[in-house]
């Protein structure tokens, strides 16, 4: 078993240093494969767009929405696989659902694309494991390139995700016509650098990460906050830390803090702020800075390495800067880092987390 980790003590980390290989060969998957057209017409055809998961794969899908919309300027129904049911009334021919999942093989990812199916719904697939159940039952199947996760939480395989989502939205855009071939080449050159990036960002981080998780092991309770084209980002920080280092996360989109979770926040509690590279975005998460300040948050930053909110942050991972559409790619490393090491730290196994499954094949 060793001997498969490549020289790392578990295959967490190995997977975490593997994703800029992951995302070069996911990259060259995608260049050179005609079913990201088609699967960009189904879009094209289609009266509605769903789109499914579950656990870290639904923020790599919520990351396609925001993407969706900014780009393209058409709405995506994001939805948790589970929950499926409550979309189901109104699904009918003419929309497609795509069902994003590593494994292909989620019950609870399966059993939504079944019932969208069923209502005359066409299916498209994203997944890491080819002819998996999932991409079976589609009318198309798009593959990540990230090879086996061993690991119980997803690390390479949400990064891949995201940067194959990432072009179909851009492929869909032009095809609609929402943006020029030169925007296209604009974005697809922002993209083609995420191998360069995710490297970037994880050897500017680990020895952070370290350092950080020697304090967060302290912990019982943090938040993990951005707005817009971060958020989906900072959900994925949060699953981190819960699946892995059993500290209790929340995230939710920093502009909710004054309604509620703010009354937590005292001297000492750790707020996680992913900063996208936008200067809007650092405008408002200025204000969301300085209201936990003031209340004592320890603030940790997950910014470019550019940002305006240096100053503010009482620890800094830098990420490289990039266009916002990359965000998970430079965002997500250092986090991932940060739960792994605290995990670690507090003499838990990262790789078989309690109470968790790599693939839940049952409802
Ligand atoms: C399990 C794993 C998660 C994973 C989720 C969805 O809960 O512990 O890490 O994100 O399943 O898996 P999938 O294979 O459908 O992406």
């Amino acid at each position: 078993e060793s001997a498969s980790k490549g020289g790392y003590p578990h295959f967490m980390l190995k997977e975490i240093h593997e994703q800029p290989r992951a995302l070069v060969d996911t990259l060259y998957g995608l260049s050179s494969d005609p079913t990201l057209r088609e699967a960009s017409k189904i879009m094209a055809e289609a009266r509605r767009v769903f789109i499914t998961a579950a656990g870290t794969s639904y923020h790599a899908s919520l990351h396609f929405a925001v993407a969706l919309s900014k780009i393209a300027g058409v709405l995506a129904t994001p939805f948790v696989a589970s929950e499926y049911e409550a979309y189901l009334p109104v699904v009918r021919e003419g929309d497609v659902l795509i069902a994003v999942s590593q494994s292909g093989e989620t019950m609870d990812t399966l059993k939504a694309a079944r019932a969208f199916k069923e209502r005359g719904a066409k299916l498209i697939a994203v997944s890491n494991v080819v002819d998996s159940a999932i991409p079976r039952e589609s009318d198309i199947a798009l593959y990540t390139r990230a090879g086996p996760e061993i690991g119980v939480a997803a690390t390479k395989t949400f990064t891949t995700q995201t940067l194959l989502l990432s072009f179909l939205v851009l492929d869909y855009a032009l095809l609609r016509g929402a943006i020029l071939k030169s925007e296209y080449d604009e974005y697809a050159r922002e993209l083609s650098r995420a191998s360069d990036l995710a490297a970037k960002s994880i050897a500017w981080s680990e020895g952070l990460a370290k350092k950080v998780s020697e304090m967060l092991r302290l912990k019982q309770s943090m938040y993990y906050l951005s707005r817009g084209v971060g958020l989906p980002t900072a959900m994925e920080g949060a699953l981190k830390i819960k699946e892995l280092a059993y500290i209790h996360a929340e995230s939710y989109p920093a502009g909710e803090s004054k309604h509620g979770p703010i009354a937590l926040v005292e001297e000492g509690f750790p707020v996680v702020f992913v900063v996208p590279r936008d200067v809007y975005y650092e405008k408002v998460l200025l204000g969301n800075i300085q209201e936990m300040k003031a209340r004592g948050a320890w603030i940790i930053g997950v910014a470019p390495e550019d940002t305006s909110l240096g100053e503010q942050f009482d620890l800094f991972f830098r990420v490289p800067s990039s266009h916002w559409l990359t965000t998970p790619i430079t965002h997500t490393p250092p986090m991932q880092l940060l739960a792994y090491y605290t995990s670690t730290l507090k003499g838990y196994d990262p790789d078989k987390p309690r109470n968790l499954a790599k693939t839940v094949t049952v409802e």
